[in-house]
């Protein structure tokens, strides 16, 4: 019996043998490489035994291999690049080099040479790469990266190159991705090259302030600009960016205005920057073809808006950028003390991922998102009540500060209306609060603006149509949970009363979806709700809809593709993990199908776009 078994393991170790060899070599050592560093890792599941019997077998021989060569033993050929020579072995570099294959077996005079030169490479390169057809590992680095993906081309190590592009793929930024594309361009690399390309495109807000950006050609400014995928909040970006580009050289630039004009699609600025900006720009005042774009955008705008398609031109057609896939993102919270963790959820995979964690603990903090950026605003350090600002850059995985509130601010509600971001009541450690600041980004201050009428903590904001409600809350003065809303005009700076809910909810879940204002769950003293009330502010009116699955206070609320969703919060006993959405033509509540890693109450939630 175990004589049979023991010629069936040979047998079957044979077989694999077999298949892996002619499956190449170049198999077995390259797939390491996509795993980096990770030789040591088995990666199929198949009968254990057997398979770590063969890859051990591998492994020793290149192992033993390239002692040899470290003791210049059988080595049958020295390469050469600049003034380092490297002894190996001819049959090992053939076996994972199409390009040694062909140099060692070919007709070519380096068949038989004992000394091969190889230009326009460095010896440190040649090194690296020579190491790794007998390791299967290699580093790929910043510092390397540019050079190391021509030379992996030119040895046709397919693997290395592959994980160089993923490398840079990686690194895409809006200050590189201009450089990168160059690069991806010059080396055929079609992936990392489109990639690069919609990269500068959905970024192009960002793109346009770089260096790379003001160093493109004229061709290249042109291909980009006249994109329809072009990512921006408004045409007037384009503009800017064609101005500037032009500024950075005017004497060599300046003749080129007509020829960018033509692609900057005027008509769809606003009325009111073609006549302040636009036609004041001496660039343009000067030059009659630039006028004439100008004319016709006027034309467009001075037509009633039914007759302006008439006007057929591709200055008229809006962009339409891909939208970028999005991902939920969920900040601190209790769980079941104040935490750091920030973790986000992706919508395509169903699958929750941790990211750069808050720069200290934080719950109860309001959390929005503007210009690109999230903001974690004031909340709870799990001692003090803070006033404290943090900003999350998703594209650098990274947390820096802003300035701070004026006041101490937990259970807030923020939100962000026209360009600026509100911080409203909440709790200071002592008091429930009815004042309101608000943040300019660009002169980066927080300025008081009217109180509202009621002391809110635990409140609720949202913002539909240029106004911002406060929803519920807790009024520490009267010791009473809130079903009061108060409605805030910022061009008049006035808090007035709307109707009020149908019930008391302090700490509800209050977000926005088709210019409608939800208030899910939240409490009443010890009552958790799980009722559901809407507000619309057309009709002043607020009427119930479909309850959650469960009962929610201090949640965690977002709005994305028209769904509702509701994070979080704890049911009076404990903090839930799980996460419901509110489909409003079903009126139907459901749980995503995967929990979040840990029970969060009082998380700050908002939505951005999925990194790279
Ligand atoms: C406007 O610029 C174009 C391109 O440089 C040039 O050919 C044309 O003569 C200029 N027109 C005027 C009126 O300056
Ligand atoms: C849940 O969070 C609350 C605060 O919201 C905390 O007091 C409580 O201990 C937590 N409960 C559990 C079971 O983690
Ligand atoms: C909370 O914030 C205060 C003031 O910034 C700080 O002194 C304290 O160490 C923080 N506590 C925690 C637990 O981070
Ligand atoms: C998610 O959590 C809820 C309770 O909050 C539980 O009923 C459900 O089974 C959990 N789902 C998964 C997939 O663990």
């Amino acid at each position: 019996m175990s004589h049979v078994a023991s010629q069936l393991a040979i047998l079957t170790s044979l077989a694999i043998w077999l298949a892996v060899q002619c499956s190449g070599n170049m198999d077995i050592v390259g797939r390491r490489v996509t795993a980096l560093p990770g030789f040591d890792s088995e990666e199929d599941g198949r009968d254990p035994g057997m398979h770590t019997f063969t890859h051990t077998h591998m492994r020793k021989a290149f192992r033993l291999m390239n002692d040899l060569r470290s003791r210049r033993m059988l080595c049958d050929v020295l390469l050469v690049a600049g003034e380092v020579e490297i002894p190996a072995h001819k049959v090992v570099l053939a076996s994972c080099s199409p390009y040694f294959c062909a140099m060692f077996t070919g007709e070519m005079s380096e068949s038989k040479a004992p000394r091969v030169e190889i230009r326009d490479m460095d010896g440190q390169t040649l090194t690296k790469l020579v190491d790794y057809i007998y390791t299967a590992q290699i580093e790929v680095s910043e510092d390397n990266v540019q050079v190391l993906l021509p030379a992996a081309s030119l040895l046709q190590l397919m693997d290395v190159r592959q994980v160089c592009c993923e490398f840079l793929q990686a690194q895409l930024h809006p200050t590189n991705c201009l450089g990168i594309r160059a690069f991806a361009d010059l080396h055929a690399c079609t992936d990392l090259l489109n990639h690069a390309h919609a990269y500068a495109e959905q970024h192009f807000s960002e793109v346009m302030q770089g260096e790379e950006f003001m160093s493109l050609s004229l061709q290249q400014v042109c291909s980009l600009i006249s994109s329809d995928k072009l990512t921006v909040s408004t045409e007037e970006k384009v503009f800017e960016a064609m101005i500037a580009w032009i500024k950075h050289d005017k004497e060599a630039r300046l003749e080129y205005m007509p020829k960018l004009m033509e692609h900057v699609r005027l008509p769809l600025l606003s009325r009111d920057y073609l006549v302040q900006i636009v036609e004041e720009e001496a660039l343009i005042k000067n030059n009659n073809t630039c006028k004439d774009f100008l004319i016709e955008a006027m034309k467009y705008h001075l037509l009633p808006a039914d007759q302006r398609h008439l006007i057929k031109t591709d200055r008229t057609r809006p962009r339409t950028p891909v939208s970028l896939p999005k991902v939920m993102i969920v900040v601190g919270g209790q769980a079941p003390k104040a935490i750091r963790s920030v973790e986000c959820y992706d919508f395509q995979e169903d699958r929750w991922y941790q990211v750069a964690d808050l720069p200290s603990r934080r719950c109860r903090a309001g959390v929005v998102f503007m210009a690109g950026k999230v903001y974690a605003v004031g909340g709870f350090n799990g001692s003090l009540r803070v006033r404290t600002v943090d900003v999350y850059d998703g594209v650098r995985d990274h947390w820096s500060a802003v300035p701070s509130m004026q006041e101490r601010r937990s259970t807030l509600g923020a939100a962000v209306l026209g360009d600026l971001l509100y911080a409203v009541g909440g709790f200071d450690g002592s008091t429930g609060l009815s004042s309101v600041e608000a943040y300019n980004p660009k002169t980066n201050e927080w300025v008081f603006v009217a109180p509202m009428n009621t002391r809110r903590s635990s409140v609720g904001v949202g913002v539909v149509d240029g106004k911002l409600y406060a929803v519920g809350g807790y009024d520490g003065a009267s010791r009473q949970c809130l079903s009061t809303v108060e409605e805030y005009n910022p061009v008049s700076n006035k808090w007035g009363y709307v109707a009020d809910m149908s019930t008391r909810r302090s700490g509800a879940g209050v977000g926005v979806l088709d210019g409608q204002l939800y208030a899910a769950g939240g409490h009443d003293g010890p009552l958790v709700r799980k009722s559901v009330e809407v507000y619309d502010p057309a009709t002043n009116t607020w009427r119930q809809v479909c309850d959650m699955n469960m009962c929610r206070r201090n949640a965690g609320v977002c709005a994305i593709n028209g769904l509702l969703y509701v994070i979080g919060g704890d049911d009076g006993s404990c903090n839930l993990s799980s996460v419901e959405y509110y489909n409003p033509a079903m009126d139907k509540w459901s749980l995503i199908p995967t929990n979040m890693s840990n029970g969060r109450s009082y998380a700050g939630v908002s939505v951005i776009d999925k990194p790279l």
